[in-house]
C-alpha cells in the first residue's frame, strides 16, 4: 500500500494500454483524431495546460466526452496525460 499523498512518476506504457482502451475511439490511433470536433493530440492540441487541469476535465467530461470519474483512477489518467504528452510530431 502506498503511504497517502505518495507522488508516483506516471507510467506512459500503462497509460498507452489504457488510452487504446477508453480514448481511441474518438482520439484515435497515436492522437490523430477520429471525429472532426475531438483535438488532435499527435499535434499537441489542447495540451498547452497543466497536468492537473487537463486531469480535472478529463475526470468532469467535455461536451460529448464523457466523464471519466469514477471509471478510472486519477493515477491512471496521469498515466494517460503522460501518454498524451508523448504523440506530439
Ligand atoms: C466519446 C468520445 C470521446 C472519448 C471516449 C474521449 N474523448 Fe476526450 N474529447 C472528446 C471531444 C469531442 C473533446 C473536445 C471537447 C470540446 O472542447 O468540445 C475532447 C477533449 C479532450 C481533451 C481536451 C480537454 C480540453 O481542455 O479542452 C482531453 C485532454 C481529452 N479529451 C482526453 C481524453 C482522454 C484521456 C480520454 C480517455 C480516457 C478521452 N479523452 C476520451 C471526445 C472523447
Amino acid at each position: 500500500m502506498l503511504a497517502p499523498g505518495a507522488v508516483l512518476a506516471a507510467d506512459v506504457i500503462e497509460g498507452q494500454r489504457i488510452y487504446n482502451q477508453h480514448c481511441i475511439g474518438c482520439h484515435g490511433p497515436g492522437g490523430h483524431s477520429a471525429l472532426p470536433n475531438a483535438p488532435h493530440f499527435s499535434r499537441g492540441e489542447r495540451l498547452m495546460q497543466p497536468d492537473m487541469l487537463l486531469l480535472a476535465t478529463i475526470k468532469a467530461g467535455k461536451m460529448t466526452m464523457p466523464s471519466f470519474n469514477g471509471i478510472l483512477r486519477d493515477q491512471q489518467i496521469l498515466d494517460v496525460i503522460a501518454y498524451l504528452r508523448t504523440l506530439q510530431r
